[in-house]
């Protein structure tokens, strides 16, 4: 079995929380496509708020009820991926370049529920993944100036066509190299604190729970001690 076998163990997973009186946010990337893919296998009666054009598409096109935000203030559960998740849960996320409406939506839910496969669990954030971080193209090379000196390696994310890469708000993606990142609650408010950014994929404090596939199935971790057992293992 393949990593992308892992992801539909935890998504089938997450599917199997949804009750059909539930509102519902969805996140984006590779594995909650699979999400949304088991949930219409299910015939899901919920009501689902997709938070990127890529999984709304999707969503629609497999038949599940949808609304926006707009006509909600309190989602029961946001169920999205990410690319790394720490062991008190802390998040990046944005590789698919629609994390600033993923925090909106995970803000909005009561509870928030991350499906990942087994690869995405790092000991500290910045380990594998660079920060990406959404800025208004107007200040681009300002904000880029301003984003170095918070000490990483920031680049422009481009298309393979060479053009910059353009996110479902309209803005660019710069993504930035810290490494090892120590302090993730500093440095998620530093980068914001910076005109020019809309918003960055550290989500800390976000996550309550998290679904992890691997070869055997699906992890269901909801505490620190809970992660650093499956790592262990
Ligand atoms: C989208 O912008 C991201 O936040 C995704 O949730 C994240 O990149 C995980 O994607 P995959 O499930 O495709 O790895």
């Amino acid at each position: 079995m393949n990593v992308d076998g892992w992801k539909q163990f935890a998504a089938e997973a997450a599917a199997g929380l949804v009750r059909d009186e539930m509102l519902v946010g969805l996140g984006s990337g590779t594995t909650v496509a699979h999400v949304i893919r088991a949930l219409s296998r299910l015939g899901s009666g919920a009501t689902f708020v997709p938070s990127s054009s890529t999984s709304q598409r999707l969503a629609s096109k497999l038949g599940l009820r949808l609304e926006s935000l707009s006509a909600h203030k309190k989602l029961d559960l946001m169920l999205d991926g990410a690319d790394e998740v720490d062991p008190n849960f802390n998040l990046i996320k944005g590789r698919g370049g629609a994390h600033t409406r993923e925090k909106i939506v995970a803000s909005a839910s009561r509870r928030v529920v991350i499906v990942v496969d087994r690869t995405k669990l790092v000991r500290r954030l910045g380990e594998q993944m660079p920060v990406p971080v959404e800025v208004l193209p107007f200040a681009r090379e300002y904000t880029i100036a301003r984003l170095e000196k918070l000490g990483g390696k920031p680049k422009l994310r481009q298309t393979s066509a060479g053009t910059p890469f353009v996110t479902d708000n309209g803005n660019y993606i710069v993504d930035i190299e810290f490494g090892s990142i120590q302090r993730p609650t500093k440095l998620e408010r530093e980068i914001n604190r910076i005109p020019g950014v809309i918003e960055n994929g550290l989500f800390v404090g976000v996550a309550d729970a998290v679904l992890v596939g691997h070869e055997d199935g699906c992890a269901k971790l909801r505490s620190k001690r809970d992660f650093l057992k499956f790592m262990r293992a």
